[in-house]
């Protein structure tokens, strides 16, 4: 699996972790930034080119981080064909796969710990969708999508 990986400088504490997890779990991942954590950047320009690269199908999946995973996790669905879900814990990241078959995660790096990021990663990344009566759901929100995005 092919993984974009974004975050602005309030998630950056949690980058270098969420890529090792990443890699260990096999995963292949691409780095889209930012590089630093000591420069403010702007969540949603990072929450976009994750979108981007997993809307256009270049990446299977991604990871945004930003202080909170929620500014980060708003932009990116505004691009269509992206389910970006905040998780704050496993049993979160275990629903939103099952459930809404996630295909971003966001985290917080002012809201978890690095320790709390991987055992997340670990989580989603294995986790299976279920279909069944939660395809009915999700073809609603491809419904939403179709009549309101241009
Ligand atoms: C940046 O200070 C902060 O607003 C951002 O990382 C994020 O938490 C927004 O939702």
């Amino acid at each position: 699996m092919k993984v974009a990986v974004g975050c602005d400088h309030g998630g950056f504490v949690l980058k270098d972790r969420v890529v090792r997890t990443l890699k260990e779990l096999g995963a292949e991942v691409v780095d889209l930034g930012t590089d630093r954590g000591d420069v403010s950047v702007d969540y949603p320009e990072f929450g976009l080119k994750v979108a981007k690269a997993v809307a256009s199908g270049e990446c299977d999946a991604g990871v945004l981080m930003c202080g909170t995973g929620i500014g980060i996790s708003i932009a990116a669905n505004k691009v269509k064909g992206i389910r970006a879900a905040v998780v704050t814990n496993t049993y979160m990241a275990k629903l939103t796969k099952n459930h809404n078959n996630a295909n971003i995660i966001a985290l917080g790096g002012r809201v978890i710990s690095e320790d709390e990021a991987e055992e997340i990663v670990k989580e989603w990344y294995t986790a299976e969708y279920e279909g069944g009566r939660h395809q009915k759901r999700l073809d609603m929100i491809c419904k939403i999508e179709d009549e309101n995005f241009k």
